[in-house]
């Protein structure tokens, strides 16, 4: 499957011209340009590469990582099941982790459940060379999430994520979100729970479906219990609001803490 269909022409393998601009202006100003959900496609690649970047590919499995490597990415992100958001994968990361690692030549970077120094250190001690962080950074203070929603990954465990297909409205894909916000759509009746403004159209304001997958920021307006709060089992490091420098400075220094003595 293409990534985005009708992006990629199927018989020329060329990207649509208007979707390449994008691309390549990504490419000039990014170091590294990161795709997601589809199969590793060439075009993309050579288009990220002639703007000047890194390409990486995040996967959700040993063949896509090697599909990844072949089409020429630069790296590949191992995304297990414990990822909050968009869940490509069928495994969690521990044993996918494994498999890509002997798998492919280029770094790999370890997602999903790592919120705390321990889960960062172990990966990295498996053989990862970084890791990608993303429920943490919703809470982080310079985020625009919902504070609903930072409330909600702050009460919450690890055990109250739930990888669903409930919130399929406008992508149909698994995520792991809180199950109280697919409770709490459950509940819902009728089609739209609110509405949201997106940062590129400021003046509008947009239904948001019941079951629809969508960020909820603070942008968004109506029964915000039950729109789709992403959430990883990295939930359990959410335990307050911290600046992104402070959920960095945590994270590296509690993994480099358990890292330094196995050096010696
Ligand atoms: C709120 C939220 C939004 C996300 N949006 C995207 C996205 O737009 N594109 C993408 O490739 N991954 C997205 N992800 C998934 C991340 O790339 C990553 O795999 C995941 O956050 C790692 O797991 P963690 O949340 O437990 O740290 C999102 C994750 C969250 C929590």
């Amino acid at each position: 499957m293409r990534p985005f269909p009708g992006l990629v022409d199927d018989a020329t393998g060329k990207v649509d011209p208007e979707f390449a601009g994008v691309v390549e202006a990504a490419a000039s100003r990014a170091r590294v340009v990161d795709f997601f959900y589809g199969d590793p496609d060439p075009a993309l690649v050579d288009a990220v590469h002639a703007g000047g970047a890194l390409v990486s590919w995040q996967v959700g499995s040993r063949d896509e990582a090697k599909a990844a490597e072949r089409v020429g990415c630069d790296l590949v992100v191992a995304q297990g099941t414990e990822a909050g958001g968009h869940v490509r994968g069928k495994i969690g990361l521990l044993a996918l982790l494994g498999q890509v690692l002997d798998s492919v030549r280029v770094p790999v970077v370890a997602a999903g459940g790592i919120g705390t120094g321990k889960a960062m250190a172990a990966v990295l001690a498996a053989g990862a060379s970084a890791v990608r962080v993303g429920t943490r950074f919703v809470a982080a203070a310079e985020s625009e999430a919902h504070p609903r929603y930072v409330q909600r990954l702050i009460a919450a465990e690890a055990k109250d994520t739930v990888l669903t297909e409930a919130f399929s409205t406008g992508w149909p894909a698994p995520h792991r979100v809180l199950r109280s916000s697919v409770e709490a759509a459950e509940r819902f009746s009728g089609d739209v729970v609110g509405e949201r403004i997106r940062p590129w159209a400021p003046d509008e304001r947009v239904p948001v479906r019941r079951f629809q997958s969508t960020g909820v920021t603070k942008a968004s307006y109506g029964t915000i219990d039950a729109m789709s709060f992403f959430a990883g089992e990295s939930v359990d490091g959410v335990k307050d609001v911290l600046s992104a420098a402070e959920i960095v400075r945590e994270l590296a220094g509690g993994a480099e803490n358990l890292l330094r003595p196995m050096r010696k």
